[in-house]
């Protein structure tokens, strides 16, 4: 087999850009190690910024988001018993933030990846890559029990955090950056009808909790724990008590309960490997950073890269110019470090560090104070939270 870009992994960022270079007239083969069921219905992040709806709007890929997609035009901050409205749109000259969950941008980019007809290999065992630094890198997988080669002009590693892309890369030609939080959260799905329209996220004395939602009928929660938590010491009624405690606030406004659909425990990292490039093979979304989940920047990032490699191969091909593959790293990055500092912040103003002082408590409260009373701090937050501008036109 032959393709222009062999692309590893489906999640969000494999399959955006499959479907942009598809626009371009681009060919590319997509290789999945896991099955279509999985990647569809494993339960992750649902915050889409208003670069994201729009982009995957131009793409003709948006039909269902347009449809069910919730739109938020703000979201609320919630410390000391009270909530505090944070208003996105008024403060951003209109954007905007759309929760729609990644498993459905998932879903609507593999409908739309096996509408054009071109391959996409799940269940696909032992991918590797080889000769990543030669003009004919090529990725090997066994289907079925059968070796197959695929050689490419590029590959592209979008396989994620714990893929085998970066692992690939000679040591010493990638930096890596690094810092692990000393906390995780516990997530839930709950069959509950969302007892707020916007998000909340709560500061409390006993840690991060943070509301927020799926469809009209399904609440997503989280509450901050020892990262290495079981979930097994959780029941479901502690698991409510626990929420309950952090998000009630003096007016009475907390959560609907309802039976637990899903569970979990998801450790924090901030992770940054540079530069996001070796050879014939370029690095996008998970594979290349993480950041901690507070300010809901992961598959935005990951839309954001592609993005811009997907411009950079059409540059290629229609130019035969390396231009803009060659700047494709650094002009990512800025954008990385950008989310990453904002994540950073998010993450570090909202929750309680182990062995922290009353003054750092106190500090922190006066933080948030600040924040909910200063038009310049919250501008800051929401220009973040609605997504920076991007780097290249959209499609
Ligand atoms: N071979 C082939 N595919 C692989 C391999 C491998 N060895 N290892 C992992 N994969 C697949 C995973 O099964 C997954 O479907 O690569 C895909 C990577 O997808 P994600 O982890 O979703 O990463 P990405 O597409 O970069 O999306 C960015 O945003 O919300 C955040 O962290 C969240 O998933 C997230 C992301
Ligand atoms: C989610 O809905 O899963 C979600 C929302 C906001 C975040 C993180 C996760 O910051």
């Amino acid at each position: 087999m032959h393709a222009q870009v062999g692309i590893i992994g489906a999640g969000p960022a494999g399959l955006l850009l499959g479907h942009l270079l598809h626009l371009k007239g681009i060919d590319s083969v997509i290789v999945e190690n896991r099955s279509q069921d999985y990647v569809i219905d494993r339960v992750r992040a649902g915050v889409l910024e208003q670069g994201t709806v729009d982009l995957m709007i131009q793409m003709g890929v948006g039909a269902r988001l347009q449809r069910e997609g919730l739109r938020h035009e703000g979201l609320y901050i919630s410390f000391s018993g009270r909530r505090h409205h944070i208003d996105l749109a008024e403060l951003t000259g209109g954007k905007a933030i759309t929760v729609y969950g990644q498993n459905e941008v998932v879903k609507d980019l593999i409908d739309a990846r096996i509408a054009t007809g071109r391959p996409v290999y799940f269940e696909a065992a032992n991918v590797s890559v080889h000769d990543i630094d030669s003009p004919r890198p090529k990725i090997r997988f066994q289907k079925d029990g059968r070796n197959q080669e695929i050689a490419c002009d590029f590959i592209a590693g979008c396989d994620g955090f714990h893929g085998i892309c970066r692992p690939s890369i000679p040591e010493g030609s990638i930096k890596i950056y690094e810092r692990e939080y000393p906390f995780g959260w516990l997530g839930i799905l709950a069959e509950a009808a969302p007892s707020s329209e916007e998000l909340v996220y709560t500061y409390h004395e006993r840690g991060f909790a943070l509301f927020s939602m799926r469809s009209p009928k399904i609440t997503r929660l989280y509450f901050q724990v020892p990262p290495a938590e079981d979930i097994g010491n959780w029941s479901d009624d502690a698991i409510w008590d626990e929420m309950l405690i952090r998000m009630t606030t003096r007016d009475g406004w907390k959560p609907n309960t309802g039976r637990i659909l899903q569970k979990g425990v998801t450790p924090m990292r901030s992770f940054v490997a540079e530069p996001m490039r070796y050879g014939r093979m370029f690095l996008a979304g998970d594979a290349a950073h993480i950041v901690p989940p507070t300010g809901a920047k992961g598959l935005n990032l990951a839309a954001a890269d592609v993005m811009v490699l997907a411009q950079a191969f059409a540059r290629f091909y229609q130019q035969n110019s390396t231009q803009l593959l060659d700047q494709y790293s650094d002009i990512c990055l800025r954008r990385v470090w950008k989310a990453q500092r904002f994540s950073w912040w998010m993450t570090s103003t909202l929750h309680r560090f182990p062995g922290e002082t009353e003054f750092d408590y106190r500090r922190q409260l006066a933080d948030l104070d600040y924040l909910i009373g200063s038009r310049a701090a919250m501008t800051s937050l929401a220009e973040n939270y609605v997504g920076l501008p991007m780097d290249v036109p959209l499609v």
